[in-house]
């Protein structure tokens, strides 16, 4: 007999009391060119979030394939401080994978070299970025769009990667009356990227509503490179279910890691074919919190790792008793020595919530109606790269503005 979750002391949604566990050999490890991923998990790219410090931690977990955050290809040339410490690994990063954010292919193609210079072992590129400022002028989401345009910036990635894999991540299109998948998945199939990954979201949708996995099953019929399925895998039962439901090669996992860094090593057990073991309680939650404080604190310097750390605890503490009041004082956080006193009047015996496992995290729910450069439509055929920010200043301003998506 299979074990099902309903099984052990684990606090499952109901929703998935019927999910088994893998069974031995039911999956295959995802093959992206010459890396063989086991589990079949990437750690989506998260701007603000997926810094070298949480992915060393995540990695720690379980296993899988840990992207950076998005990486603007003008900064990273210019030498854009941040750009450049945001792309930056060290040796026990293994494999080493990089989103790149760019619209020029000849800046992709140079960033490209330098990072397969420095032993990158895999490059994404993101198609999917939804924020108004970026398709506003022609960037991210609304590249697909375009498919001259794509094919352009992929196969400059590509032939400027040598062996070293690059994949595509991007959404459904702009919004239901333009759904560009379906073509964006051949380009990219034509232009030798190693996979496709897809948010089942449109552009317009941002994160509100369910993803669409039945896109996800649509695509995978339509290439032959491998696809990475993507939207709301809240826990490791979302990831067996995506996989069953799509035929998808692998999982892309976002917000569900939002202060749940062992989501990791639950998925690594339900595809190893283990029952996952019980989340941490609180006290156990502080100490994670602690040592994810220092971390940043190490690498971003404590006044910015720190003020990254004050939404971070509030995913941490997500559903448990007294969160609301927890996070109204989170601004006062400067210093690695005051988070644990914030925790002295909670009952740290708290179990970890199961109310907590499938509550949205990072974004909200609104839609947008997505903004695109005047004219663009006019003519699809147009491959004429979109301006970007250029110089270091208005990259510096890009920056600050971009929280990915
Ligand atoms: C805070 C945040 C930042 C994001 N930044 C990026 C990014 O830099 N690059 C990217 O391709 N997608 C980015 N995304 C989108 C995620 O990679 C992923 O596609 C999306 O969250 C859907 O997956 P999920 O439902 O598992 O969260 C971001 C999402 C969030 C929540």
């Amino acid at each position: 007999m299979e074990a099902t979750p309903s099984e052990g002391p684990y606090p499952l949604s109901d929703l998935k009391a019927d999910v088994p566990v893998a069974s031995a050999g039911e999956f295959a490890p995802l093959q992206i060119g010459p890396l063989a991923v086991w589990p079949p998990v990437v750690w989506a790219p998260m701007a603000g979030v997926t810094n070298l410090p949480f992915r060393a931690m995540c990695r720690e977990y379980g296993a899988g394939l840990f992207l950076s955050e998005m990486i603007t290809a003008r900064g990273f040339l210019l030498g854009n401080r941040l750009s450049v410490l945001l792309a930056s690994s060290d040796p026990g990063e293994s494999p080493r994978s990089v989103q790149v954010y760019g619209s020029d292919p000849k800046d992709l193609g140079e960033m490209v070299r330098a990072l397969v210079a420095e032993g990158v072992d895999h490059l994404d590129i993101n198609f999917g970025c939804p924020v108004p400022k970026v398709t506003r002028s022609g960037n991210g989401s609304a590249i697909p769009v375009k498919p001259r345009l794509m094919a352009r910036l992929v196969s400059s990635m590509v032939r400027n990667a040598g062996d070293v894999p690059v994949t595509v991540k991007m959404r459904m299109g702009i919004d239901e009356d333009l759904i560009t998948y379906l073509e964006a998945g051949r380009i990219a199939e034509q232009e030798g990227a190693a996979a496709v990954g897809l948010h089942g979201r449109t552009a317009s949708q941002l994160y509100s509503g369910e993803a669409d996995w039945n896109s996800i099953a649509e695509l995978k019929s339509h290439v032959s490179i491998p696809v990475l399925g993507n939207g709301d895998i809240w826990e490791s039962w979302d990831a067996l279910r995506m996989m069953r439901e799509t035929g998808c090669d692998g999982v892309i996992v976002g917000r569900g890691c939002l202060g749940r860094p062992w989501l990791f090593r639950e998925l690594a057990d339900v595809f190893d074919g283990r029952m996952p073991a019980t989340p941490p309680g609180l006290n156990e939650i502080v100490d994670v919190m602690v040592d994810h404080a220092e971390r940043l604190s190490d690498f971003f310097g404590e006044v910015m790792g720190m003020r990254q750390m004050r939404k971070w605890v509030s995913w941490y503490t997500k559903g448990f008793t007294g969160s609301a009041q927890l996070r109204s004082g989170l601004r006062h956080l400067e210093r690695v020595d005051q988070l644990r006193p914030l925790f002295a009047g909670q009952n740290l015996e708290e179990p970890f919530p199961r109310r907590a496992l499938r509550i949205g995290r990072a974004k909200g729910s609104k839609k947008q109606r997505v903004k695109l450069p005047d004219g663009y439509l006019d003519d699809l055929t147009d491959d004429t790269p979109p301006r970007g920010p250029h110089t270091l200043a208005e990259i510096e301003a890009w920056e600050r503005s971009l929280s990915g998506g």
